[in-house]
C-alpha cells in the first residue's frame, strides 16, 4: 500500500494503515530509524533468535516488574520479544498473551515459538491479531469467518457486523478482569487520538481487579502540533502520536486507575523535533479491587517523608496524623504500591501489619508483595 503524504491523523482507520503498513516492512528487514535502544536483561535473552532481536523496536522493559505466576498481555506484541521475555519470568505456573494488528508481525512472532519454548522448557505464550484498542476482537477468528462468508456487495455489511459483535460478546479475545499485569513497549502512541481513551479503557478493562499496567512508552515534553500529527512517518515513527507526559500519566487517572507511578524516565531525549523532545516512560498504574466502602472504625497514620499527601480517594493525610479511612481504603493501603507508607489501625487500634509481619517473620515467609520481580523483595 502507497504511503500517503500527508495522513489525517483524525481518521482511525487512516492511522492504523500508515502504521501497520510500516511495521510489516519492518517485521521483513530491520528498520534502524524506528529504534529506541535498549538494555534488556541479557540472559532473557539468549534464548532468542537473531531475527527477533534485530527487529526489536521498544523503548523500555516493562518486563522487569512482572512476578512469577503471573498472567501477562502484551500490547503490539511486534516480533515477540517481551512475550517470549515475560514467559521466563512468569515461568511454567504464569501465562503470556501477545496482541498485535501486522500479520507479518505475528508471523515473526509465530515462526520462532516452537524453537524459543524448547529452549526455554514451557510454552505459555499465544500470540493473537487483534486491535489493542479493541482487545474483544479477535481479528484472527473474524478472518476465518470472512474466508467463510466473504463480503462482496453491501448485502454482506449486516452478517459481517453481527459477526463482529457476537465474538466481541460471546467469544471476546481478552475477557474482562482476566489478566494480571497489562505490559506494552512503544505501542500506546501509535494509536489514533480519537481511540486513545478507549485504549486505556480496555487496559482497565481486561485488568483483574488489583492488577497492574506497566506500560513503557514515547511522551513528548509538549502537545504534539498537528503538522507533526499529519505526517505518516513520524506517526509510525512513535513521533505523531506520543501523549504529552503530563496528558500520558493523567490518562491512566482518567479511566480509573490509582497509584500511578513513574517507574523510568530517559534523562536524555531520544529524539527532538522541532523545539519538542520525545523521551521514553515507563510507568505503572493499579486498578483497585473490588468491594464496597464500609466503616468499620479502621484508621491509618502517614508515616512520611512529605509534611501531607493527597490519594487517589481524595483525602489528604498529614504526617503522623491518624485518620479514620473506610474499609476499601484500608485494603489499598496494605497493597502495593502503597505498603510501607502508613501504619494501619484496626477498630481496636492495633498495628495490623506489625501483628502480620510478626506471625511471618517467625513462619519464615515473606507478608508482603515484592514489588521489583525479585522473590525476597519486600523482606
Ligand atoms: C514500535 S513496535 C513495538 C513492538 C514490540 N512491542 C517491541 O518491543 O519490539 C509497535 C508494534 O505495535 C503494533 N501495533 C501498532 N498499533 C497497534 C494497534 N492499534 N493494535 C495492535 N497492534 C498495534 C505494530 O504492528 C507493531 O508490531
Amino acid at each position: 500500500m502507497a504511503t500517503p503524504e500527508k495522513l489525517d491523523s483524525l481518521d482511525p482507520a487512516a492511522v492504523q494503515g500508515a502504521v501497520s503498513a510500516t511495521y510489516a516492512e519492518g517485521a521483513q528487514a530491520v528498520q534502524a530509524e524506528l529504534c529506541c535502544p535498549v538494555d534488556y536483561d541479557p540472559t532473557f535473552l539468549e534464548v532468542l533468535p537473531e531475527e527477533i532481536l534485530q527487529r526489536d523496536y521498544g523503548c523500555g522493559d516493562p518486563s522487569r516488574h512482572l512476578r512469577p505466576g503471573e498472567t501477562v498481555l502484551d500490547l503490539g506484541s511486534g516480533g515477540g520479544k517481551i512475550c517470549y521475555i515475560a514467559s521466563q519470568v512468569v515461568g511454567r505456573e504464569g501465562r503470556v498473551i501477545g496482541v498485535d494488528m501486522t500479520a507479518e508481525m505475528l508471523d515473526l512472532a509465530r515462526r520462532h515459538q516452537a524453537e524459543v519454548a524448547a529452549r526455554i522448557g514451557w510454552d505459555n505464550v499465544v500470540f493473537h491479531r487483534g486491535h489493542i484498542e479493541d482487545l474483544a476482537l479477535d481479528l484472527d477468528r473474524l478472518g476465518a469467518w470472512l474466508g467463510e462468508n466473504p463480503v462482496t456487495d453491501a448485502d454482506g455489511i449486516g452478517p459481517l457486523e453481527a459477526e463482529r459483535e457476537r465474538l466481541r460478546r460471546e467469544e471476546p479475545l481478552v475477557a474482562d478482569d482476566s489478566v494480571d499485569v497489562v505490559v506494552s513497549n512503544c505501542v500506546l502512541n501509535l494509536v489514533a487520538p480519537e481511540r486513545k481513551r478507549q485504549l486505556f479503557e480496555e487496559v482497565f478493562r481486561v485488568l483483574k481487579p488489583g492488577g497492574r499496567a506497566v506500560i513503557s512508552d514515547i511522551v513528548a515534553d509538549a502537545e504534539v502540533p498537528m503538522e507533526l500529527q499529519q505526517d505518516p512517518e513520524l506517526w509510525a515513527g512513535c513521533i505523531s502520536g506520543a501523549l504529552q507526559e503530563t496528558a500520558f500519566v493523567r490518562a491512566f487517572e482518567d479511566v480509573g486507575f490509582h497509584g500511578v507511578q513513574i517507574l523510568e524516565r530517559q534523562a536524555e531525549a531520544w529524539r527532538s523535533v522541532g523545539d519538542i523532545d520525545f523521551r521514553s516512560l515507563t510507568v505503572v498504574a493499579y486498578k483497585s479491587t473490588k468491594g464496597g466502602c464500609a466503616e468499620r472504625g479502621q484508621s491509618v497514620i502517614y508515616r512520611g517523608p512529605f509534611h501531607e499527601i493527597t490519594a487517589e480517594d481524595g483525602h489528604s493525610y498529614r504526617r503522623g496524623v491518624r485518620t479514620e479511612v473506610c474499609s476499601r481504603t484500608f485494603q489499598w493501603f496494605g497493597r502495593e504500591p502503597y505498603a510501607g507508607s502508613f501504619t494501619r489501625l484496626d477498630a481496636d487500634g492495633n498495628d495490623v501489619d506489625a501483628d502480620l509481619v510478626q506471625a511471618e517473620a517467625s513462619s519464615g515467609s515473606c507478608p508482603l508483595p515484592a514489588t521489583n520481580g525479585s522473590s525476597n523483595g519486600c523482606c
